[in-house]
């Protein structure tokens, strides 16, 4: 098949994400090896998305390819009631590396079905039927975890569970809580605990929270606020429940992004960079508090391919990888390099509003005016997006544009080098949007 032909199939005959089929434009991938892809033509791009987040470690690394071919040989599925090799390992790994007192793993088949099963564990373990999550937040496409989706992507999959209450996050999109994080702790915790009382205490089971959100705006909490919210659910005895499936595993520069601020919630969900995609996993890790409740309670959840081997045996050569490369502490090095790129391409660009990154977790927003405008409406493109997306495509730079953002997240065994290469095209592409800023 040609490039042409394979393009015309997969939009003849298989369905896009989020998207309306007439106008996607899908990018012909035939190879991938750590930050570049290539399309069948030889065309080389910068993976400076991790393809969507995910790619923690770059692609085809040789460990984790021999990893699933030996497991391929070893034993491919069983049903979930089995206890296999590779299970007992990677819940052990897990075990040892998450921080106590989480030590006990439910394996999904992906993010949105991690939180399904965390919502499902925290009603269980509370017998409270509530749930509070954020505006800006993306938990998941099931029924479910659409309801806890803070951001427009919901919106079409209303009306859903009931029983979820959503809050302004310590940053909200279109005002402000105050100039400075304690200001917006404070303010924010104080608005909190009022919801939580308008609410019933007694009857909220969880509050989930992206530790760093990620695809709404790439923000790390204020200072104290995760702390504050930490003292907030043990006092109602409500569980924290930290979605790290898109700011684990080495991407905020720590192993979890909850690592920076000195808690540990009840529930941890992961997924992305626990495979760094290779093959699609996702879990729920629970306290052993929890974990107890479930060694007298039955836990009503299930999938048939829960702990798959195939799977498990993709995360644990991932995880090797990824803590024996040092690619975690790569991604906390190089924070200030992403940072200062940004700093000096906001020096240049006045259409550059801001530039933000934790880890190799970074977002430049842009601006139309001196006022702070953005350069695309919430929700909505503009021409100068549309442009800049254009121009980064011809210029081998792959990226979310997402409204007045681009999302700067390559996978965490980017060199110096190639960092400064990737934001070299980005000060170049960036001329464009400053043609429509409006001096
Ligand atoms: C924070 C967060 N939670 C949950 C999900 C859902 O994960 P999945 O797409 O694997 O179901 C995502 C996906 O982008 C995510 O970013």
């Amino acid at each position: 098949m040609n490039t042409e032909e394979i393009v015309q199939l997969c939009k003849a005959h298989t369905m896009y994400t989020w998207a309306k089929g007439s106008a996607v434009s899908p990018l012909p991938i035939e190879r991938a090896e750590g930050i570049y892809f290539w399309t069948p033509d030889g065309k080389r791009y910068i993976d400076f998305n991790s393809q969507l987040m995910s790619v923690n470690i770059g692609h085809g690394h040789p460990k984790v390819r021999e990893a699933i071919k030996r497991q391929v040989d070893e034993l491919i599925f069983v049903m979930p009631g089995s206890a296999t090799p590779v299970r007992a390992r990677l819940g052990k790994m897990l075990a040892d590396i998450v921080p106590d007192p989480i030590n006990t793993f439910f394996f999904t088949l992906g993010g949105a079905e991690a939180n399904e099963n965390a919502i499902r564990a925290a009603r269980m373990y509370t017998g409270r039927s509530k749930i509070i999550s954020r505006y800006r937040s993306y938990h998941g496409a099931t029924n479910a975890t659409m309801q806890l989706t803070g951001d427009p992507r919901r919106w079409a999959n209303e009306p859903g569970l009931p029983g979820v209450i959503r809050v302004m996050d310590p940053v909200p999109y279109n005002f402000s809580f105050g100039d400075d994080d304690a200001s917006r702790t404070a303010a924010n915790l104080t608005y909190l605990e009022e919801v939580i009382n308008y609410e019933n205490p007694n009857d909220i089971a969880a509050i989930f929270v992206e530790t760093v959100t990620g695809t709404n705006g790439i923000l790390a909490p204020p200072d104290g606020y995760l702390q504050g919210l930490r003292a907030l659910c043990d006092k109602y005895g409500i569980l924290l429940v930290c979605d790290e499936v898109m700011a684990g595993f080495g991407r905020t520069g720590k192993l979890f992004a909850f690592q920076h601020y000195g808690i540990v919630p009840d529930i941890v969900t992961m997924a992305k960079g626990l495979t760094s995609s290779y093959l699609p996993l996702g879990a729920m890790g629970v306290s052993d508090a929890i974990a107890k409740h479930f060694q007298d309670n039955v836990f009503y959840g299930g999938l048939t391919y829960n702990s798959h081997p195939m799977l498990l045996a993709a995360a644990e050569a991932n995880l090797q990888v990824l803590l024996e490369e040092g690619m975690i502490e790569n991604a906390a090095r190089l924070e200030s390099v992403a940072r200062s790129e940004m700093d000096r391409l906001k020096a240049k660009h006045p259409s550059v509003k801001e530039g933000r990154a934790i880890g190799l977790f970074g977002m430049m927003d842009l601006r139309k005016n001196a006022a702070g405008e953005p350069m695309a409406p919430y929700n909505g493109t503009s021409p100068a997006m549309e442009e800049l997306k254009k121009a980064f495509n011809e210029r081998g730079l792959f990226t979310f544009v997402r409204w007045h953002s681009f999302m700067c997240n390559p996978p965490l065994c980017i060199t110096e080098e190639q960092l400064r290469e990737a934001y070299a095209i980005i000060d170049d592409c960036l001329d464009i949007t400053d043609r429509y800023f409006e001096a």
